[in-house]
């Protein structure tokens, strides 16, 4: 194996997963100076927060087909070199924060789409995929998972904290290449996000191929189909993920089965933190 999801590396105060090839400061150097193109798409998010789901639509927008793709590239630990040699359109997901991003995205090229979740089902979300997760070698308590992740002691540091980047940049960044989505708004209505993101792209198909595309995306088909149709080039990264047949990431898909989790009171003591947190955030996030 590669490495190990769960340890990760300091730099300038923050945390980056350690299977970022050889020196840290040297990728984000290299990712910084990376050639973008128009059609570029960055998923970016905390993780399990609906990266996997975005990336799927975003992939289908692009290509004008509604056929599964495998994953998207990571810009976090894939050697750029392989990046920049990739066929458009290039799809790219990331966990770290703005100002990582490609110098030529912060200066408004390509398109980034930001994915948020509610805090309490993607500590779920997580819990569920570590203990699943091959490379993870992850087998803590639930109790224990939810003290470090409250504390933000995570791969990717704290959901807090990656909320308040976003929002800084939200509230300082000037360019138009920025989409905001939530988790929780896509579940209620799929069609109308697909439609927003499709403008955004600045793409134009016919409404029935938009409706495919959803229908396409909706969990219960994705999570029944996936596997069957994904090119065998692509499964291989499923097995290395996970011994089980279905992918660890399509999970439940749902808006609140955090409540299938948290005791009485965890969920007292996460609320309060959640209150005392988010005193100064414009965000309202839907737990239901
Ligand atoms: P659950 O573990 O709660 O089921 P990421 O891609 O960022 O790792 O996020 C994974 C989470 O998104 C998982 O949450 C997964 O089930 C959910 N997800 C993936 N595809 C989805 C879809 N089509 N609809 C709803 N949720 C989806």
């Amino acid at each position: 194996s590669e490495g190990n999801y769960i340890r990760t590396k300091k730099y300038e105060g923050k945390l980056y997963v350690s299977l970022i090839p050889g020196n840290i400061k040297d990728h984000l150097e290299k990712i910084d100076s990376m050639e973008v193109r128009e059609d570029d798409t960055f998923i970016l998010s905390y993780p399990k927060s609906g990266t996997h789901w975005v990336f799927t639509i975003a992939s289908m927008l692009r290509t004008g087909k509604s056929t599964y793709i495998g994953s998207p590239q990571f810009l976090d630990y894939n050697d750029v070199e392989v990046l920049d040699k990739l066929p458009s359109p290039r799809l790219f997901a990331s966990h770290m924060t703005f100002d990582r991003l490609p110098r030529q995205v912060r200066e408004g090229k390509g398109k980034v789409f930001v994915v948020s979740r509610n805090p309490k089902d993607v500590a779920v979300s997580l819990y569920t995929f570590l203990l699943k997760l091959n490379q993870a070698d992850f087998s803590g308590s639930w109790e224990g998972f939810l003290r470090f992740y409250m504390e933000g002691k995570m791969l990717y540091g704290s959901w807090f904290q990656t909320l308040f980047d976003w929002e800084e940049t939200e509230a300082t960044y000037k360019g138009d290449n920025v989409m905001y989505l939530v988790y929780e708004d896509m579940k209620q209505d799929l069609l109308s996000n697909v439609n927003k993101m499709a403008s955004f792209l600045g793409v134009t198909y016919d409404q029935s191929f938009l409706e495919e595309v959803t229908d396409r995306c909706t969990f219960k088909t994705m999570v029944k189909t996936i596997i069957d149709e994904i090119k065998p080039q692509d499964q291989e990264f499923i097995h290395r993920m996970s011994d089980e047949k279905k992918l660890p990431i399509y999970r439940k898909g749902e808006v609140g089965d955090w409540k299938n989790h948290f005791t009485v009171a965890q969920n007292e003591v996460f609320d309060k933190l959640y209150q005392e947190k988010m005193r100064n955030s414009k965000c309202k996030f839907r737990f239901e």
